[in-house]
């Protein structure tokens, strides 16, 4: 007999003959019953298997404790009880493997999301993680959906990396080289022709730059894929490897960005309305009250669009003592970015024309030589959920650039080429997956939206 998945037999008509399998949330009943909650990660919700304890084995039943995962053939019936329409009346019951209670740490409800990120290989078991895990797979699928029906290509950019994209200089080194003996040079350096590479190697903090050159063949490709950063920021927006996703289009000037980046954000916020109500509303009934009406607005609201010189000017004018003071040409802390979106204007907003001195050497430079066509979409709880611009096309100005901030043309020599074939006017931006999913979910940490989080001093699963 075939097995039945939970969040279908949920919607079957009683009367038939099914077979469940999953692992027990909860037992409870006496001599004469039990009531056993089984739960398949197929949805959020359980199925009573409705059992006799006098029609089994007795082991059988003293193994069917919290966590064991059983299988039941029985028959679909309409249920007595209130919160289910149907349940199953076992008729045998195997333990496929038992969970030892006095061993097996999700034996109770209302763990703490600290605890729970101690035994990230269990917690995907309760509520909230199988929620958040089914809302993350949706998403991900939406964003394919979205960008393949607009005829983007998905373009597969190398994750080890010979450049860093944004200048920052935060990233993993890649290597093969022996750490207790380090190949050395007469001159002391190190010997990197004798590495797996036969050069410096990281592993890459954006696939923008190679996006770039697919835009410029392609015309519109997008990647999704792993990124890492070494930042040190213990923040609850920051990992150390997080998923980005990085459209790039060729003939995008900066209004058509932001066109694309709103759209896009409101077409994945509505998917998870439209197709994750349930795993939605359990996130919003257990964590966060206002979690459904948040993205209900978002779809339903223009975003503001807003120079960075404005919105210093506005933070200024606020009277609010941040942490961090506000000054023409500092770069947004968390609360600065928070204040615009959440008192002052209470909408997401993006802001553009930054400083050309906190952002990176790509970003096309106005006319005003002070500032450069960039555009960050912030959010509602999250900040900075989004980071874009329109590209510098010109060859020129590109490598005036480049010498300014003293780059090693040599590791960009393929990105600069594209400036000097067949150049034209182009845009992107990257979405943090994971900050999305802060969003979606209304989760309050990064590392509870991500299966294995990788932040500074942990990596165990
Ligand atoms: O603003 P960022 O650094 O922009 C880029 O990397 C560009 N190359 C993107 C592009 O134009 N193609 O990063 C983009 C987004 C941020 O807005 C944020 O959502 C996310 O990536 N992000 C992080 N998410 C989690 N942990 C981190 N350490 C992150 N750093 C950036
Ligand atoms: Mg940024």
């Amino acid at each position: 007999m075939e097995r039945t998945k939970v969040s279908k037999l949920l919607n079957e008509t009683p009367g038939q003959e099914v077979l469940a399998k999953g692992w027990v949330r909860t037992k409870r009943g006496n001599k004469n019953v039990a009531f056993i909650a089984l739960n398949d990660g197929s949805t959020i919700n359980n199925i009573q298997i409705v059992a006799d304890p006098a029609m089994f084995d007795e082991d059988v039943m003293k193994n069917i404790t919290t966590g064991a995962c059983i299988s039941v053939k029985g028959e679909l019936v309409a249920s007595m009880g209130s919160g289910q329409a149907v349940e199953i009346q076992a008729k045998e019951i195997e333990v496929l493997g038992i969970a030892d209670p006095n061993e097996y740490p999700l034996q109770k409800k209302g763990h703490s999301m600290e605890f729970l990120r101690e035994i990230a290989h269990l917690r995907p078991r309760t509520n909230t993680f199988g929620a958040v895990l089914r809302i993350r797979h949706a998403m991900a699928f939406a964003i394919h959906k979205f960008f393949n029906d607009k005829g983007f290509v998905y373009l597969h950019t190398p994750l080890i990396t010979g450049s860093d994209c944004e200048g920052a200089g935060a990233m993993f080194q890649v290597t093969t080289m022996d750490l207790n003996n380090i190949p050395k040079r007469e001159d002391g350096s190190i010997d990197y022709d004798q590495d797996f590479f036969a050069r410096p190697t990281s592993l890459t903090v954006s696939g923008q730059l190679e996006g770039e050159l697919g835009a410029m063949a392609l015309g519109e490709i997008y990647t999704f894929g792993p990124t890492f950063r070494a930042e040190n920021s213990n923040t609850p927006r920051h990992l150390a490897e997080f998923w980005m996703i990085e459209p790039e289009m060729a003939f995008y000037e900066i209004k058509d960005n932001m066109d694309l980046a709103e759209e896009f954000i409101k077409y994945c916020v509505k998917y998870a309305l439209d197709n994750c109500m349930d795993d939605i509303k359990f996130l919003n009934d257990m964590f966060d009250k206002e979690l459904i009406e948040r993205l209900e607005n978002v779809i339903n609201t223009e975003f503001v669009r807003l120079p960075y010189t404005e919105g210093v000017e506005i933070l200024k004018a606020s009277g609010v003592k941040f942490e961090y003071p506000v000054e023409w040409g500092i770069d947004l802390q968390s609360e600065h970015e928070r204040y615009l979106v959440e008192q002052h204007f209470k909408k997401p907003v993006i802001l553009t024309d930054y400083p050309k001195d906190i952002k990176a050497f790509y970003m096309k430079q106005n006319d005003d030589g002070k500032t450069v066509r960039a555009m960050d979409v912030l959010f509602p709880k999250i900040g900075e959920i989004i980071g874009g611009s329109q590209r510098e096309e010109s060859l020129e100005k590109l490598e005036a650039r480049i010498k300014e901030l003293n780059m090693d043309t040599k590791n960009l020599w393929w990105y600069i080429d594209t400036r000097r074939f067949g150049s034209a006017p182009h845009s992107g931006f990257g979405l943090g997956f994971e900050r999305l999913l802060l969003f979606v979910t209304g989760m309050s940490n990064i590392r509870d939206v991500i299966p294995f989080p990788r932040t500074p001093k942990t990596a165990e699963f």
